[in-house]
């Protein structure tokens, strides 16, 4: 070992000891007569001392000539500093240099490596390396570390034993597009990267393995955002003879093992709401149920109301639905607030017409924009239906169903945002429950698997696949914490007839089905045990533990929004001689 001790460790109990250091120089004050250096490693920081009559004078010509982030190595006397730092574990210290050896000097970093630092995304990225020596990247690959362990320490324990599956496999319609690879011995024919390890897991339960798990990449061709990565990893999970409560169970027990050993929560049960019910309070299938302000209809779908039609105003009476919210305590909302609220909603990304608002102010008058057509009657009948209390303000969204409850979701988390109401350290669980099975695709005039073609129907809905494929509910569960989907998970067909009729319906051919599942379908021959599963994604999990949005600090080389490693600058050209060894001829730009 080069050193003795690492930046992070030593203590006043070690006073007058002899220690060597190595690590990054982070800063230097030079006072003349006394030289400090901060030195850095992966532990903390330790203060170095050079002080005039006490230090060679050879080691002072050494420190000026060191910049930030020099690799040095440094022996010592530990003594007690005379100011101390109580901000930093090594603060009661500093190393009193008696030698100090520049083991490699560094260009200057283009942007500080400081817990704060001036580099944009793109910089951070493009010298990612620099990037990981900044504390909170570093704290949270050690989050998604302990993460990792944690998870092994309880699936091991629950007896499931990991297996890998291949990466390079064959295309599985997951919902997204594959990544795929050519293969040079089969030209013209190509790999594809898993979406998620579905099949294969699947197949160790027909071959008995009985509780698998496994840590695995998966890959998607789909557009990215904050919690989407091309390259991504699950926890992926399969258990047989199980059903739907069991593996809930297991699970939620997983998430509890978590959030106690890996950041001492005590997690209550796991609340559970139909994807139903979701959608009618919350318009969302993942709702952040840190906060309130549930859905509430004044002309509904999924309730008979109708406390709008007939006074005249021709955009409440055309719609399909008018719901909304009750905002507490934002009566006093000004004109010019309500102007940019409705200015925000009807952004393109959200893409509402308007907004309508009823102030329930403090006195107990009620004042609307919507004033012209319902009286104050009207509206008082309205406040007592959202259950408002002076001082809120109900804010409403009207038109056709689907869409007034996904921008009403959205205007739903920007309030809670705003009241400050989605408090990162807070968390807040829930399973969504009885998912349909089927969607229908307008564009394609198709049906599709909500969740992929290897989930059960509910059994009591089989029926239903007759006569109303809208209504068929699947065994389906996702674990949604503060609002985002962090699981997802069904119990699966496994009876070769029922399979096959699931890609019928999904518009497979018979030839179809078979030349791309026939090897699930003939497994399902050879004593197939009744089995279910779930993946969570473990990139969203960690960055959910360590109260971020993103989920690309939690991991260690992520890709941009536009799917480049810009470092390693990839995806990039490849020669003339490779593409005509594929058989690749040419590539259209
Ligand atoms: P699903 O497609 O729901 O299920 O994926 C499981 C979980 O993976 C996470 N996830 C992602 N995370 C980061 N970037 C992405 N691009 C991305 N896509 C998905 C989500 C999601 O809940 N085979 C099934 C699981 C099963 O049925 O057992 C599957 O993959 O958190």
């Amino acid at each position: 070992m080069l050193r003795t001790h690492t930046c992070g460790e030593l203590r006043l109990t070690d006073d007058n000891t002899t220690a060597t250091l190595c690590g990054w120089v982070q800063t230097i004050r030079d006072k003349g007569g006394v030289l400090w250096i901060d030195l850095r490693d992966r532990y903390g920081i330790t203060q170095l001392l050079l002080e005039d009559g006490q230090t060679a004078p050879e080691l002072f010509t050494t420190a000026r000539s060191l910049g930030r982030e020099f690799v040095v190595k440094a022996t010592g006397t530990v003594i007690e500093r005379k100011s101390k730092n109580p901000n930093i574990p090594t603060g009661d210290i500093e190393l009193k240099v008696t030698s100090l050896e520049v083991l490699n000097p560094a260009k200057l970093p283009p942007f500080l490596i400081e817990d704060e630092t001036d580099g944009g995304d793109d910089l951070r990225m493009k010298y990612r390396y620099l990037d990981l020596r900044r504390n909170p990247v570093r704290r949270s690959l050690e989050l998604r570390h302990r993460m990792a362990q944690q998870t092994r320490v309880y699936m091991d324990g629950q007896n499931f034993i990991e297996v890998e599956t291949p990466v390079l496999i064959k295309s599985t319609p997951e919902g997204a597009r594959d990544f795929v690879v050519p293969s040079r011995m089969n030209p013209g024919e190509f790999y594809a990267l898993p979406q998620s390890p579905q099949t294969f897991k699947q197949l160790l339960m027909v071959s008995g393995f009985d509780r698998y798990y496994q840590i695995v990449k998966c890959f998607r061709d789909e557009d990215l955002r904050a919690d989407r990565q091309p390259e991504f990893t699950q926890i992926d999970c399969e258990m047989s003879f199980v059903e739907q409560e069991d593996i809930l169970n297991m699970f939620e027990g997983l998430v509890r093992h978590l959030f106690k050993a890996v950041k001492g929560i005590d997690m209550a049960t796991v609340p559970r709401m139909t994807y139903a019910d979701a959608m009618k309070f919350y318009g969302s299938d993942k709702p952040d149920t840190r906060f309130g302000m549930e859905f509430v209809e004044l002309k509904g779908t999924f309730d008979t109301v109708d406390m709008t039609s007939g006074k005249g105003f021709g955009v409440f009476d055309s719609a399909e639905l008018v719901v909304g919210i009750n905002v507490p305590g934002c009566a006093h909302y000004t004109r010019k607030q309500l102007d940019e609220l409705t200015d925000w909603i009807k952004r393109p990304q959200i893409g509402a017409k308007g907004l309508i608002y009823v102030r329930y102010n403090e006195d107990g008058t009620l004042k609307s924009s919507v004033d012209k057509f319902y009286s104050e009657a009207d509206l008082k009948g309205w406040a007592a239906h959202f259950g408002a209390k002076p001082g809120d303000l109900m804010l409403i969204l009207s038109g056709d169903a689907a869409k007034a409850r996904k921008q009403l979701s959205e205007l739903r988390l920007e309030m809670g945002s705003r009241l400050g109401l989605r408090d990162p350290n807070v968390f807040s669980t829930l399973w969504v429950l009885d998912f349909p099975l089927l969607e229908y695709g307008e564009e394609e005039q198709r049906w599709f698997a909500m969740h992929h073609p290897f989930t059960s129907p509910k059994p009591e809905d089989i029926p239903l696949l007759d006569t109303d494929l809208g209504a068929v509910r699947a065994n389906a569960y996702d674990l949604v914490i503060n609002g985002t989907e962090v699981g997802g998970g069904s119990i699966r067909i496994f009876n070769r007839d029922l399979q096959a009729r699931m890609f019928s319906i999904l518009g497979f051919s018979d030839e179809e089905a078979k030349a791309q599942f026939g090897f699930l379908m003939d497994a399902f021959e050879f004593g197939a045990p009744p089995h279910g599963g779930i993946a969570f994604g473990f990139d969203r999990l960690c960055s959910l533990f360590g109260g971020a949005d993103s989920i690309r600090d939690f991991i260690a080389f992520p890709k941009n929004n536009s799917g480049r490693d810009v470092m390693i600058d990839s995806p990039s050209p490849i020669s003339q001689a490779q593409l005509n060894e594929l058989k690749i001829a040419t590539v259209a730009k």
